[in-house]
C-alpha cells in the first residue's frame, strides 16, 4: 500500500468524535478512516488528566497497528491534557481539535472577548487559552463547563425546552461578559448550534472545532503528500472504507452515532485493549 493509501485513525472516548470524523467525510471522501470509541471508560470529560493521558496512549497503540498516516484525537477532552503526552510518546503526524479552534477564534474575534466552553476536565486544564494567548496575548478568555450539555445531546433532546433552559443557565454570564466569539469545545457541541445561537444572539460568531479540524487535516496531509489518490475504477466511485472500532458493546454506539455522523453505522467491532 502506497503511503498516501494508509488509513487516518480518529478517536474518541465515544461517540462525539463521531462529529468530527462527518466532517473529514465532507472534507476528504476519498479518505480510508478508521474510527475508534472507546465507550468501556466514557465519559473522559469528568475524569482526571492521567486516567485521560492512560486512555488516549492505548487507544493510539491499538490504531498503530493499521499502519495510519495520521491520528486525528478527535476529543476536546483528550487533546486538552494528552496531545503533549502522546507526541512526546508516538511519531506519527497528529492533529488535535484545540488548536484549530483557537486559530479559527482568533481570526474571528473583533473585540478580543472569546467565550470557551467544554467538559470540566477541558475547560480546568486552560488548553484553549493557552493556544489562543500564545497567537495574541491580548485576548481575553472566559471559560464555562457545561457537564449537562453531554448527555443532553446523548438523550436527543436537541432542540426542547428543557435544553434551551439549560443552555440559558450555563450561557447568560458568558453573554453578559460581552464575547462575540464562542468556542464550541467539545465534541457534542455542534448538535447544540442552534439552541446555543438562538441564546446567544447574532452578534455571537459560534467557532465549530470538528469543521477546524478537518480543515487542519486536509492541510497538513496537503503539507505531507499523504492525500489518498483518485479511486480508480468506473463510476460510481469505489467508496472508501470506514471501519468503527468501541470497546464495550456496540448497541448504543450504532442506534445514537448515526444521528452523530450523519449516515448510518453499520458495522462496529468490539475490542479489548487489554
Ligand atoms: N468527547 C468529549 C469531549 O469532546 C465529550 C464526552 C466525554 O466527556 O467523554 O470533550
Amino acid at each position: 500500500m502506497t503511503n498516501a493509501k494508509r488509513p487516518i485513525g480518529i478517536f474518541d472516548s465515544g461517540i462525539g468524535g463521531l462529529t468530527v470524523l462527518k466532517e473529514i467525510i465532507r472534507i476528504l471522501p476519498g479518505e480510508d478512516t478508521l474510527y475508534l470509541g472507546d465507550t468501556a471508560h466514557l465519559p473522559y470529560g469528568t475524569k482526571s488528566e492521567e486516567t485521560v493521558t492512560k486512555y488516549s496512549i492505548q487507544n493510539t497503540r491499538f490504531l498503530l497497528q493499521f499502519n495510519i498516516k495520521l491520528l486525528v484525537v478527535a476529543c476536546n477532552t483528550a487533546s486538552a491534557v494528552s496531545l503533549s503526552a502522546l507526541r512526546k510518546e508516538f511519531s506519527l503526524p497528529l492533529v488535535g481539535v484545540i488548536e484549530a479552534g483557537a486559530r479559527a477564534a482568533v481570526k474571528v474575534t473583533k473585540n478580543g472577548k472569546v467565550g470557551i466552553i467544554g467538559t470540566e476536565t477541558t475547560v480546568r486544564s486552560s488548553a484553549y487559552t493557552r493556544e489562543i494567548k500564545a497567537i495574541r496575548a491580548d485576548i481575553d478568555t472566559i471559560g464555562q463547563a457545561c457537564p449537562l450539555f453531554v448527555p443532553l445531546v446523548e438523550e436527543g433532546w436537541i432542540q426542547d425546552d428543557i435544553t434551551l433552559s439549560i443552555v440559558e443557565r450555563y450561557l447568560t454570564p458568558l453573554k453578559k461578559e460581552g464575547i462575540d466569539t464562542l468556542v464550541l469545545g467539545c465534541t457534542h457541541y455542534p448538535l447544540l448550534k442552534k439552541t446555543i445561537q438562538q441564546v446567544m444572539g447574532s452578534g455571537v460568531t459560534l467557532i465549530d472545532s470538528a469543521e477546524e479540524t478537518a480543515l487542519e487535516v486536509k492541510a497538513m496531509l496537503t503539507q505531507l503528500g499523504l492525500i489518498a489518490p483518485e479511486r480508480e475504477g468506473n463510476l460510481p466511485a469505489v467508496a472508501a472504507a470506514r471501519r468503527f472500532f468501541v470497546t464495550d458493546v456496540p448497541l448504543r454506539f450504532e442506534e445514537q452515532g448515526s444521528r452523530f455522523l450523519g449516515e448510518k453505522i453499520s458495522t462496529v467491532e468490539r475490542i479489548d485493549l487489554g
